[in-house]
Protein backbone atom coordinates (compact mmCIF):
# COMPACT_ATOMS: atom_id res chain seq x y z
CA UNK A 1 0.00 0.00 0.00
CA UNK A 2 1.35 3.36 -0.86
CA UNK A 3 0.76 6.23 1.27
CA UNK A 4 1.30 9.89 0.01
CA UNK A 5 1.20 13.59 1.28
CA UNK A 6 2.92 16.42 0.95
CA UNK A 7 3.25 19.89 3.10
CA UNK A 8 3.62 23.24 1.77
CA UNK A 9 7.19 24.88 2.93
CA UNK A 10 5.14 28.16 3.70
CA UNK A 11 5.90 29.51 7.15
CA UNK A 12 7.49 28.89 10.50
CA UNK A 13 5.65 25.50 11.96
CA UNK A 14 3.28 25.67 14.70
CA UNK A 15 2.05 22.84 17.35
CA UNK A 16 -1.23 22.88 15.08
CA UNK A 17 0.88 21.80 12.54
CA UNK A 18 2.69 19.14 14.47
CA UNK A 19 -0.57 17.25 15.80
CA UNK A 20 -2.64 18.08 12.61
CA UNK A 21 0.00 16.36 10.65
CA UNK A 22 3.37 16.27 10.80
CA UNK A 23 3.19 13.57 13.67
CA UNK A 24 0.58 11.31 11.15
CA UNK A 25 2.91 11.22 8.92
CA UNK A 26 5.84 10.07 10.29
CA UNK A 27 3.70 7.63 12.27
CA UNK A 28 2.03 6.10 8.56
CA UNK A 29 5.64 5.00 8.05
CA UNK A 30 4.90 1.87 10.11
CA UNK A 31 1.56 1.47 8.04
CA UNK A 32 2.81 1.38 4.18
CA UNK A 33 4.95 2.65 1.92
CA UNK A 34 5.41 6.06 2.43
CA UNK A 35 5.71 8.67 -0.09
CA UNK A 36 6.66 12.75 1.49
CA UNK A 37 7.40 15.35 -0.47
CA UNK A 38 7.61 19.40 0.37
CA UNK A 39 5.24 21.05 -1.96
CA UNK A 40 7.73 23.95 -3.74
CA UNK A 41 6.07 24.29 -6.31
CA UNK A 42 2.29 24.91 -4.80
CA UNK A 43 4.49 26.91 -2.07
CA UNK A 44 4.66 29.66 -5.05
CA UNK A 45 1.18 30.57 -5.30
CA UNK A 46 1.44 32.17 -2.14
CA UNK A 47 5.63 32.87 -1.54
CA UNK A 48 6.73 35.67 -4.22
CA UNK A 49 10.29 36.10 -2.23
CA UNK A 50 13.13 33.61 -3.18
CA UNK A 51 15.01 33.63 0.16
CA UNK A 52 12.26 33.23 2.12
CA UNK A 53 11.00 30.13 0.11
CA UNK A 54 14.97 28.88 0.19
CA UNK A 55 14.98 29.19 3.73
CA UNK A 56 11.18 27.54 4.56
CA UNK A 57 12.28 24.58 1.84
CA UNK A 58 15.50 24.29 3.96
CA UNK A 59 13.28 24.09 7.20
CA UNK A 60 10.75 22.22 6.44
CA UNK A 61 13.36 19.32 5.32
CA UNK A 62 15.05 19.73 8.52
CA UNK A 63 12.04 19.86 10.85
CA UNK A 64 10.24 16.43 9.21
CA UNK A 65 13.66 14.87 9.59
CA UNK A 66 14.36 16.10 13.23
CA UNK A 67 10.60 14.88 14.01
CA UNK A 68 11.24 11.29 12.58
CA UNK A 69 10.65 11.38 8.94
CA UNK A 70 13.27 7.97 7.91
CA UNK A 71 14.86 8.50 4.45
CA UNK A 72 16.02 4.66 5.02
CA UNK A 73 11.95 3.34 5.40
CA UNK A 74 10.57 6.39 3.27
CA UNK A 75 10.90 8.20 -0.02
CA UNK A 76 11.34 11.87 1.23
CA UNK A 77 11.97 14.45 -1.79
CA UNK A 78 11.49 18.07 -2.95
CA UNK A 79 8.31 18.31 -5.22
CA UNK A 80 9.75 20.75 -7.95
CA UNK A 81 13.72 18.05 -7.86
CA UNK A 82 11.53 15.86 -9.98
CA UNK A 83 9.69 17.96 -12.53
CA UNK A 84 8.15 15.10 -14.34
CA UNK A 85 4.65 16.10 -12.07
CA UNK A 86 4.62 19.58 -14.18
CA UNK A 87 4.50 17.36 -17.79
CA UNK A 88 1.48 15.22 -15.90
CA UNK A 89 -0.61 18.47 -15.05
CA UNK A 90 -0.22 19.50 -17.94
CA UNK A 91 -2.16 16.06 -19.64
CA UNK A 92 -4.17 15.96 -16.58
CA UNK A 93 -5.29 19.51 -17.33
CA UNK A 94 -7.20 18.29 -20.17
CA UNK A 95 -9.10 16.37 -18.13
CA UNK A 96 -9.98 18.27 -16.29
CA UNK A 97 -13.18 20.93 -16.50
CA UNK A 98 -13.48 24.25 -15.72
CA UNK A 99 -16.49 23.88 -13.56
CA UNK A 100 -14.90 21.22 -11.39
CA UNK A 101 -12.33 23.98 -10.34
CA UNK A 102 -14.66 26.66 -9.72
CA UNK A 103 -16.25 24.62 -7.48
CA UNK A 104 -12.94 24.07 -5.43
CA UNK A 105 -13.47 25.01 -1.30
CA UNK A 106 -9.91 26.28 -0.91
CA UNK A 107 -9.77 28.37 -4.17
CA UNK A 108 -13.01 30.31 -3.31
CA UNK A 109 -12.16 31.00 0.14
CA UNK A 110 -8.74 32.04 -0.81
CA UNK A 111 -9.76 34.72 -3.24
CA UNK A 112 -12.51 35.85 -0.47
CA UNK A 113 -10.46 36.27 1.52
CA UNK A 114 -8.84 38.93 -0.69
CA UNK A 115 -5.64 36.90 -2.23
CA UNK A 116 -5.63 37.95 -5.88
CA UNK A 117 -6.52 35.36 -8.27
CA UNK A 118 -4.30 33.57 -11.42
CA UNK A 119 -4.02 30.38 -12.84
CA UNK A 120 -1.30 29.14 -10.31
CA UNK A 121 -3.94 29.20 -7.92
CA UNK A 122 -6.46 28.37 -9.71
CA UNK A 123 -5.63 24.97 -11.12
CA UNK A 124 -3.75 24.34 -8.12
CA UNK A 125 -5.58 21.15 -7.53
CA UNK A 126 -4.32 19.63 -11.16
CA UNK A 127 -1.04 19.98 -9.53
CA UNK A 128 -1.62 18.07 -6.39
CA UNK A 129 -3.43 15.66 -8.82
CA UNK A 130 -0.45 15.23 -10.46
CA UNK A 131 1.51 14.71 -7.42
CA UNK A 132 -0.84 11.95 -5.99
CA UNK A 133 -1.41 10.10 -9.85
CA UNK A 134 2.25 10.12 -10.58
CA UNK A 135 3.55 7.69 -7.95
CA UNK A 136 0.26 5.82 -7.77
CA UNK A 137 -0.81 6.85 -4.38
CA UNK A 138 -3.46 4.46 -2.84
CA UNK A 139 -3.88 6.47 0.38
CA UNK A 140 -3.76 10.02 0.67
CA UNK A 141 -3.61 11.15 4.27
CA UNK A 142 -5.45 14.62 4.35
CA UNK A 143 -7.15 17.31 7.08
CA UNK A 144 -10.79 18.15 6.37
CA UNK A 145 -9.62 21.29 3.84
CA UNK A 146 -8.23 18.74 1.56
CA UNK A 147 -10.68 16.33 1.03
CA UNK A 148 -12.74 17.69 -1.88
CA UNK A 149 -8.76 18.12 -3.53
CA UNK A 150 -8.45 13.99 -3.69
CA UNK A 151 -11.67 13.90 -4.57
CA UNK A 152 -11.13 16.34 -7.36
CA UNK A 153 -8.27 14.14 -7.99
CA UNK A 154 -10.73 10.86 -8.52
CA UNK A 155 -12.49 12.59 -11.08
CA UNK A 156 -9.47 13.17 -13.22
CA UNK A 157 -8.06 9.89 -12.95
CA UNK A 158 -11.47 8.68 -14.22
CA UNK A 159 -11.96 11.01 -16.63
CA UNK A 160 -8.19 9.66 -17.82
CA UNK A 161 -8.91 6.33 -17.42
CA UNK A 162 -11.95 6.12 -19.49
CA UNK A 163 -9.96 7.75 -22.26
CA UNK A 164 -7.18 5.52 -22.20
CA UNK A 165 -7.72 2.42 -20.11
CA UNK A 166 -6.67 1.99 -16.65
CA UNK A 167 -3.66 3.97 -16.23
CA UNK A 168 -4.26 5.66 -12.72
CA UNK A 169 -4.43 4.44 -9.86
CA UNK A 170 -7.60 5.80 -8.02
CA UNK A 171 -6.29 7.38 -4.47
CA UNK A 172 -8.41 8.00 -1.41
CA UNK A 173 -8.36 10.04 0.92
CA UNK A 174 -7.81 9.25 4.60
CA UNK A 175 -9.00 12.04 7.15
CA UNK A 176 -8.25 11.08 11.09
CA UNK A 177 -11.42 11.78 13.08
CA UNK A 178 -9.25 11.66 16.45
CA UNK A 179 -7.15 14.50 15.41
CA UNK A 180 -9.23 17.83 16.37
CA UNK A 181 -8.27 20.62 14.88
CA UNK A 182 -5.52 22.41 17.93
CA UNK A 183 -6.94 26.02 19.02
CA UNK A 184 -4.60 28.84 19.35
CA UNK A 185 -4.09 30.99 21.71
CA UNK A 186 -7.20 33.38 21.58
CA UNK A 187 -9.06 29.90 21.02
CA UNK A 188 -9.60 29.87 17.34
CA UNK A 189 -7.98 27.57 15.13
CA UNK A 190 -4.16 28.03 15.51
CA UNK A 191 -3.15 29.28 12.16
CA UNK A 192 -0.08 31.28 10.55
CA UNK A 193 -2.59 33.31 9.48
CA UNK A 194 -4.13 34.35 12.30
CA UNK A 195 -1.15 35.12 14.33
CA UNK A 196 -2.32 32.65 16.99
CA UNK A 197 0.38 30.49 17.01
CA UNK A 198 2.69 28.12 19.50
CA UNK A 199 6.19 27.46 17.59
CA UNK A 200 7.59 23.93 18.03
CA UNK A 201 11.07 25.30 18.09
CA UNK A 202 11.52 29.07 18.49
CA UNK A 203 13.50 30.69 20.67
CA UNK A 204 12.25 30.07 24.65
CA UNK A 205 11.49 33.24 25.01
CA UNK A 206 9.20 33.36 22.23
CA UNK A 207 7.44 30.45 23.19
CA UNK A 208 7.25 31.46 26.54
CA UNK A 209 5.81 35.08 24.96
CA UNK A 210 2.87 33.16 23.05
CA UNK A 211 2.35 30.65 25.65
CA UNK A 212 1.80 33.92 29.04
CA UNK A 213 -0.27 35.37 26.13
CA UNK A 214 -3.06 32.54 25.95
CA UNK A 215 -6.21 34.06 26.27
CA UNK A 216 -8.31 33.43 29.52
CA UNK A 217 -11.19 35.09 31.65
CA UNK A 218 -10.12 37.19 34.53
CA UNK A 219 -11.36 35.25 37.40
CA UNK A 220 -9.33 35.96 40.46
CA UNK A 221 -6.66 34.06 41.95
CA UNK A 222 -8.46 33.59 45.16
CA UNK A 223 -11.63 32.27 43.25
CA UNK A 224 -11.81 28.05 41.84
CA UNK A 225 -11.63 28.17 37.79
CA UNK A 226 -13.20 26.52 35.34
CA UNK A 227 -11.07 24.45 33.40
CA UNK A 228 -13.62 22.96 30.73
CA UNK A 229 -13.70 26.04 27.96
CA UNK A 230 -10.33 27.17 29.38
CA UNK A 231 -7.85 27.68 26.59
CA UNK A 232 -4.63 26.80 28.49
CA UNK A 233 -6.71 23.61 29.71
CA UNK A 234 -7.55 22.95 26.20
CA UNK A 235 -3.86 23.48 25.15
CA UNK A 236 -2.94 20.78 28.26
CA UNK A 237 -4.64 18.10 26.50
CA UNK A 238 -2.33 17.95 23.75
CA UNK A 239 0.51 17.14 26.45
CA UNK A 240 -0.53 15.99 29.82
CA UNK A 241 -1.79 12.17 30.58
CA UNK A 242 -4.78 11.73 31.87
CA UNK A 243 -4.18 11.30 35.27
CA UNK A 244 -2.12 14.81 34.55
CA UNK A 245 -5.16 16.67 33.58
CA UNK A 246 -6.86 15.47 36.80
CA UNK A 247 -5.01 16.68 38.79
CA UNK A 248 -4.84 19.64 36.75
CA UNK A 249 -8.69 20.46 37.04
CA UNK A 250 -8.04 19.93 40.90
CA UNK A 251 -5.87 22.73 40.39
CA UNK A 252 -8.39 24.59 38.94
CA UNK A 253 -10.76 24.00 41.42
CA UNK A 254 -8.79 25.12 44.52
CA UNK A 255 -7.97 28.90 44.83
CA UNK A 256 -4.55 30.40 45.20
CA UNK A 257 -3.38 29.90 41.68
CA UNK A 258 -4.19 31.75 38.47
CA UNK A 259 -3.92 31.20 35.18
CA UNK A 260 -0.43 32.29 34.84
CA UNK A 261 0.62 28.73 37.31
CA UNK A 262 -1.46 26.59 34.37
CA UNK A 263 0.09 28.23 31.79
CA UNK A 264 3.84 27.66 33.25
CA UNK A 265 3.17 24.13 33.74
CA UNK A 266 1.62 24.08 29.88
CA UNK A 267 5.59 25.53 29.12
CA UNK A 268 7.05 22.61 30.95
CA UNK A 269 4.94 20.47 29.17
CA UNK A 270 5.26 21.72 25.50
CA UNK A 271 9.57 22.77 26.10
CA UNK A 272 10.07 18.52 27.68
CA UNK A 273 7.73 17.34 24.74
CA UNK A 274 9.81 18.57 21.92
CA UNK A 275 13.36 18.59 23.74
CA UNK A 276 13.68 15.34 22.47
CA UNK A 277 13.74 16.46 18.74
CA UNK A 278 15.93 19.91 19.32
CA UNK A 279 19.64 17.59 19.26
CA UNK A 280 18.95 16.41 15.49
CA UNK A 281 16.64 19.56 14.38
CA UNK A 282 20.37 21.52 15.51
CA UNK A 283 22.73 18.68 14.03
CA UNK A 284 20.57 18.80 10.69
CA UNK A 285 20.62 22.79 11.10
CA UNK A 286 24.48 22.71 11.34
CA UNK A 287 24.81 20.32 8.61
CA UNK A 288 22.93 21.52 5.37
CA UNK A 289 25.28 19.11 3.00
CA UNK A 290 23.80 16.04 4.98
CA UNK A 291 20.10 17.94 4.32
CA UNK A 292 20.87 18.38 0.70
CA UNK A 293 22.29 15.07 -0.04
CA UNK A 294 19.28 13.71 1.65
CA UNK A 295 16.78 15.38 -0.16
CA UNK A 296 18.55 14.39 -3.16
CA UNK A 297 18.89 10.85 -2.47
CA UNK A 298 14.94 10.98 -1.99
CA UNK A 299 14.45 12.75 -5.69
CA UNK A 300 16.74 10.42 -7.29
CA UNK A 301 14.13 7.53 -5.62
CA UNK A 302 11.35 9.55 -6.28
CA UNK A 303 12.24 10.07 -10.47
CA UNK A 304 12.88 6.66 -10.79
CA UNK A 305 9.39 5.45 -9.99
CA UNK A 306 8.24 9.01 -11.66
CA UNK A 307 9.64 8.74 -14.74
CA UNK A 308 8.85 5.30 -15.62
CA UNK A 309 4.91 6.11 -14.97
CA UNK A 310 5.28 9.30 -17.58
CA UNK A 311 6.84 6.70 -20.12
CA UNK A 312 3.67 4.51 -19.60
CA UNK A 313 1.39 7.88 -19.71
CA UNK A 314 2.58 9.37 -22.79
CA UNK A 315 2.45 6.64 -24.93
CA UNK A 316 -0.94 6.00 -23.57
CA UNK A 317 -1.80 9.13 -24.84
CA UNK A 318 0.11 9.15 -28.48
CA UNK A 319 3.09 11.19 -27.25
CA UNK A 320 5.88 9.09 -28.09
P1 LIG B 1 -1.75 27.27 8.57
O1 LIG B 1 -3.23 27.23 8.88
O2 LIG B 1 -0.94 27.66 9.76
O3 LIG B 1 -1.45 28.12 7.34
P2 LIG B 1 -1.35 25.07 6.79
O4 LIG B 1 -2.63 25.39 6.10
O5 LIG B 1 -0.05 25.34 6.07
O6 LIG B 1 -1.32 25.80 8.22
O7 LIG B 1 -1.42 23.56 7.22
C1 LIG B 1 -0.41 22.58 7.04
C2 LIG B 1 -0.93 21.28 7.64
O8 LIG B 1 -1.15 21.39 9.06
C3 LIG B 1 -2.28 20.84 7.04
O9 LIG B 1 -2.25 19.44 6.85
C4 LIG B 1 -3.30 21.21 8.11
O10 LIG B 1 -4.43 20.32 8.09
C5 LIG B 1 -2.51 21.09 9.41
N1 LIG B 1 -2.97 22.09 10.40
C6 LIG B 1 -2.78 23.43 10.34
N2 LIG B 1 -3.31 24.06 11.41
C7 LIG B 1 -3.89 23.09 12.17
C8 LIG B 1 -4.63 23.11 13.41
N3 LIG B 1 -4.87 24.24 14.08
N4 LIG B 1 -5.07 21.93 13.89
C9 LIG B 1 -4.83 20.77 13.22
N5 LIG B 1 -4.15 20.69 12.06
C10 LIG B 1 -3.68 21.83 11.52
N1 LIG C 1 -2.34 21.02 -0.78
C1 LIG C 1 -1.73 20.42 0.39
C2 LIG C 1 -1.84 21.41 1.60
O1 LIG C 1 -1.94 22.60 1.40
C3 LIG C 1 -0.29 20.09 0.12
C4 LIG C 1 -0.17 19.08 -0.97
C5 LIG C 1 0.32 19.31 -2.24
C6 LIG C 1 -0.54 17.71 -0.92
N2 LIG C 1 0.27 18.14 -2.97
C7 LIG C 1 -0.25 17.15 -2.20
C8 LIG C 1 -1.10 16.91 0.09
C9 LIG C 1 -0.51 15.82 -2.50
C10 LIG C 1 -1.36 15.56 -0.22
C11 LIG C 1 -1.07 15.02 -1.50
O2 LIG C 1 -1.81 20.98 2.74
Amino acid sequence: MRILSGIQPSGTIHIGNYFGMIKKMCESQNDGELFAFIASYHALTSVKDSEFLKRNIFEAAVNFLALGMDPEKSTFWVQSDVPEVLELYWILSNHTPMGLLERAHSYKDKTARGISSNHGLFSYPVLMAADILLFDSNIVPVGKDQIQHVEMTRDIANSFNNSYGEILTIPEAKVDAEVATVIGTDGAKMSKSYGNTIDMFGAPKVIKKQVMGIVTDSTDLNEPKEWENCNVYGLCKLFMSDGELLDLQKRYATPGEGYGHFKLSLLEKINAYFEPYTAKREMLLNNPDMVRDILSDGAKKARVIASEKMRIIRASVGLM
